[in-house]
């Protein structure tokens, strides 16, 4: 999977930063990897796939900005028209033209930025940019086709100017987040750093009122070893006027008191099963409860927090350890297992749900035992943001870790 946003590119201007021409740089045909997802695409938009894309660069000799390219074919209709496809989380840089643009979205939906205004835009809405304005545009999870209005030849005219100083839409700006767990340690962190890209933040936690949460995060009672609590999550939501979910982060988790020491041979059974319910069953419950909002919602991502401890291959080799850590394991094990699941059960819907381990982290738990982790709550986090940011329906079901490489299962 390619994470743009770990190593952004810069665009390298012509010295000045002056307009460029857009230039048709390639062709991609059938031999080309991109170039059955890209028809797909198109026939999602109801268009009859082409039998070549034009990939569209600006200069390339001038600039180097792979995330810029997108590509784009002419319709053979009546009125010839120009559509654009983009892949999943593509980004287009901040730019500015020398004409009018007027674009209706065939397929998909985005994030646009114009003139500092941020809105999210789906299929059947449309984008009018009038000529000298900043904007810029991330395509949404399931990717993005969109057919100019303007009619033919309007293309060739067009300059562009890349706008380097202008800040760049950011990955969660228009989604509302769901974190479980966010009274401290990880699910906290997502909390802070997903307030500060300008989402919607709804930070559940077992004791709202006695837990000091950011006051623009929108807090909710939600005990995920509670049947009871997981069954009033929709109505609090409702209650807050949240009827939709874009992302559920399933951070919530435990291990047993003594953890990281938990010796198969004589661990509490009574442990396992406490563990096994809030970590499994818990997670399965609030899922299952939010996916008529999770529908209703744009990304259709889920979450669901791992470990490299969870992985059957490496159990006998993580953390110096042959085994051990029983609960803990077993647990994170079966819930690799319900990302496979519903994974698999949900992805013509559309749905991305992921395992995500996110490394050893100073936490609580992280902690436990005297260890030294190596990462902090802000370096998972950010780590794992990027991940997700730039994941789609093509991840689902995988085993990932907070720098994007895929673990064994
Ligand atoms: N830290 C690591 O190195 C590491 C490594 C791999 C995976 N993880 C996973 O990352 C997630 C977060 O861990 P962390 O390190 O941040 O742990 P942590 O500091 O111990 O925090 C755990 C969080 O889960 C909440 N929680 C526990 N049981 C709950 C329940 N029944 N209902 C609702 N919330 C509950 C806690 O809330 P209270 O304040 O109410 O107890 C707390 O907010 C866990 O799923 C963990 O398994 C962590």
């Amino acid at each position: 999977m390619t994470v743009h946003e770990s190593t952004p590119k810069r665009l390298k201007l012509d010295g000045d930063g002056k307009a460029q021409k857009m230039t048709v740089n390639s062709t991609i045909g059938p031999q080309d990897p991109r170039f059955a997802a890209a028809a797909q695409l198109a026939t999602a938009a109801g268009y009859e796939p082409p039998s070549e894309f034009s990939e569209i660069h600006c200069t390339p000799h001038k600039a180097s900005w792979l995330e810029n390219g997108f590509l784009q074919f002419f319709t053979t209709n009546e009125i010839r028209c120009r559509v654009l496809v983009y892949m999943p989380r593509q980004e287009l840089q901040p730019h500015t033209h020398d004409l009018t643009e007027d674009f209706k979205i065939t397929y998909g939906w985005v994030d646009s930025l114009c003139d500092g205004n941020l809105c999210r835009l789906r299929c059947g809405e449309s984008i009018h940019v009038e000529t000298g304005v900043k904007h810029s545009l991330r395509a949404g999870r399931q990717g993005l086709v969109f057919e100019e209005t303007v009619g033919e030849g309007a293309f060739a005219k067009r300059s562009t100017t890349f706008l380097p100083e202008v800040a760049r839409l950011q990955s969660f700006s228009s989604a509302t987040v769901l974190v479980t767990g966010a009274s401290r340690g990880l699910g906290r962190g997502f909390v802070e750093a997903l307030l500060a890209q300008g989402a919607k933040v709804v930070a559940t936690c077992r004791s709202p009122a006695s837990t000091k949460l950011p006051p623009e995060a929108l807090a909710v009672q939600l005990d995920v070893a509670d049947e009871e609590s997981i069954g009033l999550l929709p109505q609090r939501l409702a209650d807050l006027g949240i009827t939709t979910v874009d992302v559920l982060i399933n951070n919530a988790g435990i291990s047993n008191p003594t953890h990281p020491v938990d010796p198969s041979p004589t661990c509490k059974v009574s442990d396992v099963r406490d563990v096994f319910e809030t970590n499994v069953l818990g997670t399965l419950g609030v899922t299952q409860v939010l996916l008529p909002l999770l529908r209703a919602g744009d990304d259709h991502l889920v979450v669901n927090l791992s470990s490299q401890l969870a992985s059957l291959t490496n159990a006998w080799s993580v953390q110096g350890r042959r085994g051990g850590c029983t609960s803990y394991r077993v647990s994170r094990a079966a819930n690799n297992m319900l990302v496979r699941c519903l994974g698999g059960e949900l992805l013509d819907d559309g749905f991305t749900v992921l395992a995500m381990s996110p490394g050893h982290v100073a936490t609580d738990m992280g902690s436990a035992g005297g260890r030294v982790a190596p990462l902090t709550v802000e370096e998972s986090v950010a780590g794992m943001l990027r991940v997700l940011a730039a994941a789609s329906p093509q991840d689902s079901g995988k085993f990932l870790q907070y720098d994007g490489q895929e673990l064994p299962w």
